[in-house]
C-alpha cells in the first residue's frame, strides 16, 4: 500500500530514524519502485531460498512486503517466533532496528538477522541514548534512589538500553505484558524507572496497577537531574522517560469525543502508546496483536475506530467486512519509519542472499548482547 499524497508530506516531517549513524542503507543496487516483476521475483527468490530463510512482518509493514512474511505478528510475538526457531539460516526481520538486534539478541549464533533498509529504525527508541540513560542512573546513585529502583524497558529501545537493564537487574516489556511486567517489578523494589515510552509507563501503573498521577514524574534527559528535585525524585513510584511515539502520541481525545458524538454506538480502541487521556476514555486498549484479536472476534455489524498505525488499521478493516472498522483519526500518519521497507528492499535483501552475499546485518556485539540477552530472557520467562 503507498501513502496517499497528503501522508507522504506528512511523513517528511516525522520521526529522527538516526540513519546516518546506522550507516547507508544500498548502494544502487535497489530494483526499481515501478518494476512489474517484484512479486515474482520476491516469490523465486524465496522459494530458491527455502527453508533457509525465515521472513518476519510486523503488523505495521506494508501489504507489499507482509504477503510475503512467514509470521506475522506484534514485537511480543516477533520476538519469541525469533527465539523459538532456530532452523532458518537467515532472519529478514520486516520490522525496526530495534525488533531486529532483539531478533539477533535471541537467536544462535549461527543465524544472520537482515534488516533490509537500515534507515528503519524507531523515532521512540531513539529517544533514550546510552549515555544519557548511564547519566540518570548515575543521578539516582547520588540520591540513593537507584538502589530501590528497578529498570523496565519497553522493546522499542536500543540493545544498549536493554543490556543497561540486564545489567541493574530489570527487565524488558512489550505492550503485551507491560502489566505483568510492572507487578514483576514492584515485587522486587520500591521505584521503576520506566524506559523509553512515557505512555506505555503512565498508563501501565495508573490503568492497570492503580498508583495515581501524582505518583509518576518525567525524568527530562536533556535537563540537569532530569529536572527534578530531589524530593519529587524521593517521593515518585514510577520515574518515566521523556520519550513517546511520534504517530501514536498523535491521537486525542477530541476524536474520541467526535467519534462517540458521530457514532454513539462506536467501539474505540486504542493502542497504550497513547496519551494516558485518550487512553482513559477508550473502551478497550492493547497491543497490535490484542486489537487485531478484539475486532476480529467482535460480533458482526459493530463499529470499530482504531487508534495505531494505519496499514494495521487499513488490513483489519479489509478482513473484517462484516464490521465497520475507522481509523480514530484521520490527521495521523503511517509510521514512517516502519514505511521504509518496501518491495524493492525485500527482492534487493532475498536476491542478494541468492547470490550468496549478505545485505544489511545486524549484529549485536557480545558484551552487549549477554545482558540484553538477560533481560529478554527474563521477560519471555514472566
Ligand atoms: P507492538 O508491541 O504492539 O507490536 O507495538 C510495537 C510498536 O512499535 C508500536 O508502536
Ligand atoms: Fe516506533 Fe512509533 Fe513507529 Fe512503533 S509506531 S516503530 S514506536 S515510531
Amino acid at each position: 500500500m503507498s501513502a496517499t499524497p497528503l501522508a507522504q508530506l506528512l511523513l517528511l516531517g516525522q520521526g529522527t530514524d538516526l540513519a546516518s549513524e546506522r550507516g547507508v542503507s544500498c548502494t544502487g543496487d535497489l530494483p526499481e519502485a515501478s518494476d512489474p516483476t517484484l512479486v515474482a521475483r520476491a516469490t523465486a527468490a524465496k522459494k530458491a531460498l527455502g527453508s533457509k530463510v525465515l521472513v518476519l512482518g510486523h503488523h505495521y509493514q506494508r501489504d507489499e512486503v507482509i504477503q510475503f512474511a512467514d509470521i506475522t505478528g506484534d514485537s511480543f510475538k516477533l520476538a519469541q517466533a525469533a527465539a523459538a526457531q532456530s532452523e532458518a539460516e537467515y532472519i529478514i526481520f520486516c520490522g525496526v532496528h530495534f525488533m531486529a538486534e532483539s531478533a539477533d539478541i535471541l537467536t544462535g549464533p549461527h543465524q544472520k538477522v537482515i534488516l533490509p533498509d537500515l534507515a528503519a529504525g524507531c523515532s521512540m527508541a531513539d529517544m533514550a541514548t546510552a549515555a544519557q540513560v548511564e547519566q540518570c542512573w548515575q543521578d539516582l546513585e547520588k540520591l540513593g534512589v537507584a538502589r530501590k529502583t528497578v529498570p523496565v524497558t519497553y522493546m522499542n529501545s536500543s540493545a544498549a538500553i536493554k543490556s543497561f537493564t540486564g545489567e541493574h537487574g530489570g527487565t524488558i516489556c512489550t505492550s503485551s505484558n507491560a502489566e505483568k511486567t510492572l507487578r514483576w517489578a514492584f515485587e522486587k523494589a520500591e521505584k521503576v524507572i520506566f524506559l523509553p515510552d512515557q505512555h506505555l509507563g503512565r498508563n501501565t501503573a495508573v490503568n492497570d496497577l492503580g498508583l495515581t498521577l501524582e505518583d509518576c514524574v518525567v525524568w527530562n534527559p536533556w535537563k540537569p537531574q532530569g529536572g527534578l528535585t530531589e524530593n519529587e525524585i524521593k517521593d515518585a513510584k514510577m520515574i518515566l522517560w521523556r520519550g513517546h511515539c511520534s504517530v501514536h502520541g498523535r491521537f486525542t481525545k477530541a476524536s474520541i469525543d467526535e467519534f462517540r458524538v458521530r457514532i454513539p454506538e462506536i467501539n474505540i480502541i486504542v493502542h497504550p502508546e497513547c496519551q494516558n487521556e485518550v487512553v482513559s476514555a477508550a473502551d478497550y486498549v492493547g497491543s497490535t496483536e490484542k486489537i487485531i484479536k478484539t475486532v476480529s472476534e467482535a460480533a458482526p455489524g459493530t463499529q470499530w475506530a482504531v487508534g495505531t498505525e494505519l496499514n494495521l488499521v487499513s488490513r483489519l478493516a479489509a478482513a473484517n467486512p462484516d464490521k465497520e472498522v475507522y481509523f480514530l483519526d484521520r490527521t495521523v500518519c503511517y509510521c514512517s519509519t516502519m514505511n521504509r521497507i518496501d518491495l524493492p528492499h525485500l527482492v534487493w535483501a532475498l536476491e542478494s542472499l541468492v547470490s550468496g552475499k549478505v545485505v544489511n546485518e545486524i549484529k549485536v556485539d557480545s558484551e552487549t548482547a549477554r545482558y540484553s540477552k538477560m533481560a529478554l530472557e527474563q521477560m519471555l520467562a514472566l
